[in-house]
């Protein structure tokens, strides 16, 4: 495959949200026509930090809800692959592969398993989830990425496919693209709470989702400059988490310079920066709600694209899988014992 190939995604445990579109659905949004572009279902890595019968069986409705948020968000139906990774097996095999590509102490390195170990309560490191990047550059080079958009987070399992890609191909010869990773141009953003990066297991984020009433509830709840206790002080406005999402949503940027230099200088109120603030909030979230309303109202659309794409992807990463195996001499190794056999057989 010569042509520009992007992979991303996520794992099915809820619906998207504004730090999932600052950090990687922008840059889907922007390159699904440079690159054929892949959306993978990551249920398998779901199963490193959630594998009890419930999570699974939310998994499905999780994975309909991420998909009608991506076509909300203007990926295109017509051009988008989206695919369930349990439902494709051969990954497994490339995972395989891959596990001798890299050691233990490379993995226990990475910064974002360890966090992921203690926010699910985990006393020790599963096998599966200090496995978390391999089976991810699995994801990637199966069908030959050389893109991946993904936030902060995930940067240093990119990092890990790189180099399992370049090591790979250094073993048995050019199979794999050295993925790119392609970054955000807004760093991690920042919960409703000011307090931690906006996650749904803290429950302080903003949905795609969310109807404009939400939003206006959420952004009026919004932590500010905690040593502002009157308007007519002056207050901070970096790290400030209103003008975080001010900078990143509104795309009035006169208002929002003429917002900071009242707050820098105490002549306006939160109210007044809330209000603005969910209004250009909602501004950027009503073209979405409209893409949304139409594509909910195609019955079935969200399910047959998730079935054709698995299907469709399936297929690429049996040739990939072929692939590896050839490059690696593993075909031969059978072939070579089947030739002896039926050998032996004719000369019985
Ligand atoms: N690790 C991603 C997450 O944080 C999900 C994921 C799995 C992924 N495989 C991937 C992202 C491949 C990009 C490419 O949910």
């Amino acid at each position: 495959m010569s042509e520009n190939v992007m992979l991303t995604g996520d794992r099915p445990t809820g619906k998207l949200h504004l730090g999932h579109y600052v950090g990687s659905i922008a840059n889907r949004v922007r390159l699904q026509h440079a690159y054929q572009s892949f959306f993978i279902i990551a249920d398998l890595h779901m199963l490193t930090t959630k594998n009890s019968r419930a999570d699974i069986e939310r998994s499905a409705g999780n994975a309909r809800d991420m998909v009608l948020d991506m076509l909300a968000a203007g990926i295109e139906p017509e051009t988008a692959t989206f695919y369930l990774q349990s439902a494709i097996p051969e990954v497994g095999d490339l995972n395989t592969l891959f596990q001798n590509l890299v050691t233990v102490p490379r993995l226990e390195r990475v910064p974002s398993l360890k966090d992921m170990a203690r926010d699910s309560g985990k006393e020790e490191m599963p096998y599966g989830l200090l496995g978390y990047p391999v089976l991810q550059a699995a994801d990637i080079l199966c069908v030959k990425a050389n893109a991946v958009p993904v936030g902060k987070d995930n940067a240093a399992h990119v990092e890990v496919t790189r180099e399992i890609a370049r090591r790979f191909n250094h073993l048995y010869g050019d199979t794999f693209p050295v993925p790119e990773l392609i970054h955000a141009d807004v760093p991690t953003l920042v919960g409703t709470d000011g307090q931690a990066k906006m996650s749904k297991s803290i429950g302080n984020t903003v949905l795609l989702s969310d109807d404009a009433t939400s939003v206006r509830r959420k952004v009026m709840g919004m932590y500010t400059d905690p040593d502002r206790v009157r308007a007519d002080i002056p207050g901070k406005v970096d790290g400030n988490p209103v003008f975080i999402y001010h900078d990143a949503f509104n795309d009035d940027k006169a208002q929002v310079e003429d917002l900071k230099e009242r707050y820098r200088t105490g002549r306006v109120g939160d109210v007044e920066v809330k209000e603005k603030l969910a209004t250009a909030l909602n501004r950027f979230l009503d073209p979405m709600r409209e893409r949304r309303a139409k594509y909910a109202d195609e019955p079935g659309l969200v399910d047959r694209l998730i079935v054709e794409g698995t299907e469709r992807t399936r297929e690429v990463v049996r040739q990939t899988v072929f692939d590896a195996r050839k490059a690696m001499g593993l075909t031969s190794t059978f072939q070579a014992i089947r030739r002896k056999a039926q050998a032996a057989t004719k000369s019985r």
